[in-house]
């Protein structure tokens, strides 16, 4: 069954309350703020925009981060990807109690209240609404990224699929989060780009929307497993990127298994005409918070 009330449920239990979304905006503000206020940092003729699953809008429960873009003027060519985040880490560290920490393209800050923000330095290609140049320590080199050009494929997606895409994403992130191995769970991006390219139409309900979903990534990507090969899997935001690039072979393999036995899961739960039966079958895949909504 399709159970629409569950899945109406299940969706305001995952995301994010006004309480987590207070919470993200005073730390991102305060932090966007000091890029302006900082002696070093103001310098570089400092400009910020927001990213990743915040910005999107496909964040789930308490935020797990707010991604920020610090776009700086730099001659990005001839300063080193670690250069430039030890550098934002050692200006932002002046303001934070808790431990700054540069990782592989970003500065992760925690603010006193446990918010985590992470910074990216950001170097603009041709103009600031445009693809970016970012640090990438562990291949001492400058990738590009469209931030905003991910943003804005996530706004036409949504409205041509009438606002089914952004839920059908924190759904699939949501059951990601509850498989039971590390080596299973996707990135949130790579469950996005996913989803992204699952989804073609308007779904007739959630239900049919998740069952699409896990028969179109089984269907076009379980060969891979006999190639012994990761696909790619461009970037829906900027199609140049393969966003598959650091995922492991194995990692993939458990994905895609994991991907098999819920989509029959699925679709057994859709086919269902049980109530009580076709309940017992989405909660295998979504644990408890799939509860009607309390009108
Ligand atoms: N493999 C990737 N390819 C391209 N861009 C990526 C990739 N991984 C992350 N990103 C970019 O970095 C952002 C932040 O990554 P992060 O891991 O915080 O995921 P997220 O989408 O913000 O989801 P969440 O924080 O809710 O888990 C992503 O939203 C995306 O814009
Ligand atoms: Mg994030």
């Amino acid at each position: 069954m399709e159970l629409n009330s569950y899945f109406r449920g299940l969706l305001s239990n995952i995301e994010p309350n006004q309480c987590d979304i207070d919470r993200a905006k005073q730390a991102h503000e305060d932090l966007r703020q000091l890029f302006l206020l900082d002696d070093e940092i103001s310098k570089a003729d400092p400009d910020s925009y927001l990213s990743g699953s915040y910005a999107r809008d496909t964040a789930l429960n308490h935020i797990k981060d707010v991604d920020i873009i610090l776009l700086i003027a730099l001659d990005y060519k001839s300063t080193e990807p670690e250069v430039v985040l030890a550098w934002v880490q050692a200006a932002l560290q002046q303001y934070y109690s808790q431990k700054v920490i540069r990782q592989g393209r970003s500065v992760k800050v925690t603010t006193d209240n446990g918010f985590v923000l992470d910074v990216v330095p950001a170097v603009p290609l041709y103009h600031r609404d445009g693809p970016v140049w970012i640090p990438d320590r562990d291949v001492r080199q400058w990738v590009l990224t469209h931030p905003k050009g991910q943003i804005e494929f996530g706004v036409n997606k949504n409205k041509a699929t009438q606002g089914y895409y952004k839920h059908l994403v924190k759904i699939m992130k949501h059951w990601r989060d509850r498989l039971p191995t590390e080596i299973e769970r996707a990135n949130s991006y790579i469950i996005e780009s996913l989803v992204a390219k699952s989804l073609h139409w308007t779904p007739l309900s959630y239900g049919r929307g998740v069952v699409d979903i896990f028969h179109h990534i089984y269907s076009n990507y379980a060969a891979y497993l006999n190639l012994h090969t990761v696909p790619i899997i461009a970037d829906p935001g900027y199609p140049s990127v393969n966003v598959a690039k650091r995922w492991k072979f194995e990692e993939f393999k458990a994905f895609i298994q994991a991907t098999r036995s819920s989509l029959s899961i699925a679709s057994s739960a859709l086919a269902d005409e049980e109530k009580e039966k076709s309940i017992m079958l989405w909660k295998k895949l979504f644990g408890e918070k799939f509860s009607p909504r309390e009108e």
